[in-house]
């Protein structure tokens, strides 16, 4: 088995996001299930989050099998200035059991944005720590109420569109 890598990048979204009072904004919905069925097969996961226009992923996985899946999102045209904050070989992945974990964390995030002394989420000026602190918050955000964990899949998606 090859090595096991995360890489963390953030880029900006190339859409007007629609504003949505619950739930995923549509096209972030559309990126997560294709990320899904994709990564499934890839055998890779990871977490993103989306938040005033950014964009913010980490991607698991073993080495080849992530960048040919960075390489692909690098190039989509749905988000640009797309910049890898953090590339680390690991141990184990933090989110084994999520083709894509996404996480609607605007609070959690609001107070680490506070705490790092940012005026808002400008993830594309993080440094290599905030990046790998903010991931490690994700990796434990909604553990206590997050009983489905599934592999992609309807429940992933139920469960994400009722949250
Ligand atoms: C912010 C962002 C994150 C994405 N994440 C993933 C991902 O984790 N896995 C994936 O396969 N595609 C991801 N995509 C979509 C890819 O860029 C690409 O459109 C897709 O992999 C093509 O899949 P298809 O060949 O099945 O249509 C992402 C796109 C964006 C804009």
């Amino acid at each position: 088995m090859s090595e096991l890598i995360r890489l963390v990048y953030a880029s900006r979204a190339a859409f007007e996001p629609v504003p949505v009072k619950q739930g995923v904004e549509p096209s972030v919905g559309r990126i997560l299930m294709q990320s899904r069925r994709n990564n499934a097969h890839a055998n890779i996961g990871g977490v993103l989050y989306f938040g005033d226009g950014y964009f913010f992923q980490a991607l698991e996985g073993e080495r080849q099998a992530v960048n040919q899946a960075y390489r692909r999102i690098a190039a989509d045209l749905r988000h640009r200035e797309v910049t890898i904050l953090s590339l680390k070989t690991v141990s184990e992945r933090f989110f084994a059991d999520w083709s894509m974990k996404y996480v609607p964390a605007e609070e959690a995030v609001k107070q680490f944005i506070r705490s790092h002394n940012y005026q808002r989420f400008e993830p594309l000026k993080f440094q290599e720590t905030e990046a790998e602190a903010l991931i490690e918050l994700f990796h434990s955000y909604g553990d206590a109420g997050a009983k489905i964990k599934k592999k992609g899949g309807w429940f992933g998606l139920r469960k994400l569109f009722a949250s």
